[in-house]
């Protein structure tokens, strides 16, 4: 019997932050799921078997007081967002494996597993808070931790609150995530944040978490003691393992692929996963996650992009006008990821002009109607290199190594500005070989037949690149460069020059990205 190929794909599980349903999701938000997206397509291309989860965030004060406002049900609030979050992320090519909803029963029954065990092994213990809450961060803070008085983070007027409640012994794990963090410096990325968590948390001391609530109901019920909710942090991030089954008789999921590799989130909510989390993942004596990836925020003019205050750009309206995939590139383009940037219309239109319309589109209109015009619209064998050739090919081909060592640093713009050197080198080199020239004499032919097969063939490893980042736009290269072989679509195939195959008919279609007045 044929011995069977066992040779199991290795898996990879990336999360983005399960977001607050408080209004309808803007550019800020779709940003961070872009990110997710990108490399979760990244991954999938190179092979892994990958998990990526996605959802929202529920409960909570600010959600009840929301729901009121609009005189509905907190239930029938959330209900309607996430419909909307939903038809967002379909809209956007958001190809997530799971949607969480902190609502849904198959969440609240590890959560209150997770609160009970805590509570029966000493770590959660009955207490009395007394301090401030902000409720839009839905954060505790101490009186030495207020700036003016306000939220240190959101600037925001916090609430006082004296309530019975639950503690979580963070102090107790203080010194072993301390020592965690310092063994592993791949842990909280980019680096920069290391030493906020260090200076402004963890060395000053951990105090104990309050981790419930009396005076709202808008949650979690504490199973043992039902007046109580479950903070909301507490509950929302036990997401990352409630959505793999953790606790259950169907956790297939999380035993294949527990612990995360990467969380993505924001910068503002890298406190919780790096200290919070993996000190209920101690707790529970699970795995941490090997990574956290803080990003930064997008703003505008100078501002965090936030519906209070008021400045949020809405994502379905730029899709709709710009294109998902030009959106997408702007996105993953315009701001290191790990920095903050600001958002302005004037940059993404000359992202699209630019580096869409000009850069990529030319690149692949020019090759297709020259080999239309020229040789009609069949691709013709490659001929002898020159040094001209050698350089490009030189390039396309030390391209994968690069791309994939940016896309694993998370660093989404370089590796664009990696493939955009290959793309720029094409129109360089169409520049510098004149095929209009060559095309006027039998010789020039010949040597005109290799130049295009050098572009086409540039052309469709470009296209295998950009996938991850715009998914629709490999299909559409494609279909003019007439590659139709899957075997010619894969990330192993970008990495040797010369798989499209001489004979291969082209046909020019419409503009990739057509110019914005
Ligand atoms: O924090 N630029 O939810 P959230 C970049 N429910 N990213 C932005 C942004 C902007 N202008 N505005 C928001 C929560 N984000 C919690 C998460 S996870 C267990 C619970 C990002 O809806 C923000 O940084 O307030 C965060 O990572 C994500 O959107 C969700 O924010
Ligand atoms: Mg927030």
């Amino acid at each position: 019997m044929e011995r069977e190929m066992s040779m199991e794909k290795p898996t990879f599980y990336v999360t983005t932050p399960i977001y607050y349903p408080s209004d309808n999701l803007h550019i800020g938000h779709a940003y961070c799921t872009t990110a997710t997206d990108t490399l979760a397509r990244f991954k999938k291309l190179m092979g892994y078997d990958v998990y990526f989860l996605t959802g929202l965030d529920e409960h909570g004060l600010k959600i009840e007081r929301k729901a009121k406002e609009a005189g509905v049900t907190p239930q029938a609030y959330v209900d309607k967002i996430a419909e909307d979050t939903t038809a967002l992320w379909k809209l956007m090519n958001i190809e997530y494996d799971d949607f969480i909803r902190t609502t849904q029963e198959r969440h609240a029954q590890v959560v209150q597993h997770i609160f009970k065990q805590l509570y029966d092994q000493g770590d959660i213990y009955k207490s009395e808070y007394e301090g401030w809450y902000c409720t839009p961060c839905e954060s505790f803070w101490t009186k030495t931790q207020l700036k003016d008085g306000k939220c240190p983070d959101c600037g925001r007027p916090v609430e006082f609150a004296r309530e019975e409640s639950y503690f979580f012994r963070l102090s107790k794990y203080a010194d072993r995530l301390i020592e965690y963090i310092r063994q592993n410096p791949e842990f909280i990325q980019p680096q920069s944040r290391v030493n906020e968590m260090m200076q402004n948390f963890l060395l000053p001391g951990l105090e104990d978490l309050c981790v419930s609530r009396t005076t709202f109901d808008w949650g979690i019920k504490v199973p043992f003691d039902p007046k109580h909710v479950v903070y909301v942090w507490i509950d929302a991030l036990s997401n990352y393992i409630s959505a793999l089954g953790y606790s259950t008789e169907n956790d297939q999921l999380f035993r294949k692929y527990w612990p995360a590799d990467v969380h993505v989130v924001g910068k503002e909510i890298v406190r919780f996963h790096t200290i919070v989390w993996p000190i209920m993942l101690m707790a529970l004596g699970l795995p941490l996650p090997k990574k956290v990836f803080g990003h930064g925020w997008l703003k505008i003019d100078g501002e965090k992009m936030s519906k209070s205050l008021g400045n949020v750009v809405d994502p379905v309206v730029l899709c709709q006008r710009y294109g998902v995939d030009a959106v997408r590139y702007y996105l993953m383009r315009e701001v290191p990821f790990g920095s903050d940037g600001n958002f302005t219309n004037e940059s993404l239109l000359n992202r699209i002009n630019s580096d869409l319309a000009n850069d990529l589109g030319n690149l692949l209109s020019r090759t297709v109607a020259m080999i239309e015009k020229y040789f009609g619209g069949v691709v013709q064998p490659m001929g002898e290199r020159t040094e001209l050739e050698d350089n490009l090919i030189q390039l396309a081909e030390s391209l994968t190594a690069k791309v994939e060592d940016l896309m694993n640093r998370m660093q989404f713009s370089t590796a664009l500005a990696e493939i955009w050197k290959l793309v720029g080198e094409c129109n360089r080199y169409i520049d510098l070989t004149q095929p209009w020239v060559l095309g006027k004499s039998e010789d020039g032919k010949a040597r005109l037949s290799t130049v295009l097969y050098t572009l086409a063939e540039c052309a469709r490893i470009v296209a295998v690149y950009v996938g991850p980042f715009m998914p629709s736009t490999p299909a559409r290269m494609f279909e003019q460069l007439g590659v139709t072989e899957d075997g010619l679509k894969t990330w192993d195939s970008a990495k040797r020059f010369g798989g499209l195959p001489a004979g291969t008919k082209v046909t020019k279609g419409e503009a990739l990205f057509p110019r914005i007045d």
